[in-house]
């Protein structure tokens, strides 16, 4: 049980979910996880053209960046963290009053592995609500898998989501969406202030996957 008692989860059928950088792979196995549960998705990308082609990959439509922020009820963010600043700085307007999910890691890579780094505004997810005063951002899918996302013999993603954010109508929601894929539980994490060590916390995992050779997942026991 994830929602505390007596508290019925959001309805979030028919929510359409827009992904800025859904050409990667993060924001194509998002997608094709969404579709499937039955939402309308949209790949977003710097250029229409190849975002409308990757997306038919998936029997889905795309467009730029700023036409999916537009269109979508709820846009996911899942650009690299050297494009992030830059990519949400240009679609303010478009993503005004809207819940704007952030699953963005900022992470450097080394010979040793992968390390956190630091970050002004405190983590991505702060950055991106700096950013967009307007929207209601929350962080979530830092820790999801995008090879298992996108593996087709994959039937169910089995972990659980840290959701963070200040708005808790939109923490909420955010939970409810994460709980649409199986396997996957929305956990609410706190807010946006404690999202840097979520995030930073997979170079952890993936740390986990090169020594277990795995694509792993948290999952949050007693609840
Ligand atoms: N991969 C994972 O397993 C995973 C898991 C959890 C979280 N994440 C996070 O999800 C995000 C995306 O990961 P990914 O592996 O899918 O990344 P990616 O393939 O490197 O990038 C995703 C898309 O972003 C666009 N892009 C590239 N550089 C950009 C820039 N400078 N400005 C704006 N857009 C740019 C590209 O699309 P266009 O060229 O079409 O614009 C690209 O296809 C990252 O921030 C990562 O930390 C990834």
């Amino acid at each position: 049980m994830i929602w505390p008692m007596a508290q019925t989860p959001p309805d979030v059928n028919g929510l359409s979910i827009g992904i800025l950088g859904g050409t990667g792979d993060q924001g194509k196995g998002l997608a094709r996880r969404f579709s499937i549960a039955g939402h309308t998705v949209l790949i977003g990308g710097r250029n229409a053209e190849r975002a409308a082609s990757v997306a038919a990959e998936i029997g889905l439509d795309g467009s730029d960046n700023a036409t999916v922020a537009a269109q979508a009820d709820i846009v996911i963010v899942a650009v690299p963290w050297e494009g992030h600043k830059a990519t949400l700085e240009s679609l303010r307007a478009e993503l005004a009053g809207k819940i704007v999910i952030d699953c963005v890691n900022p992470l450097g890579f080394d010979a040793k592995g992968s390390y956190a780094l630091a970050v002004e505004e405190g983590s991505a997810a702060e950055q991106a609500a700096a950013v967009l005063p307007d929207s209601r951002v929350v962080g979530a899918f830092h820790h999801v898998s995008a090879v298992l996302l996108l593996d087709p013999a994959v039937d169910s993603v089995d972990l659980d989501v840290l959701v963070l954010g200040d708005d808790r109508e939109a923490t909420d929601t955010v939970q409810a969406l994460a709980d649409r894929i199986p396997g996957m539980r929305g956990v609410y994490g706190g807010r946006l202030r404690n999202a840097h060590q979520v995030e930073a916390l997979t170079a952890n995992l993936i740390s986990i996957n090169r020594r277990y050779k795995a694509h792993a997942g948290f999952r949050v026991t007693d609840i």
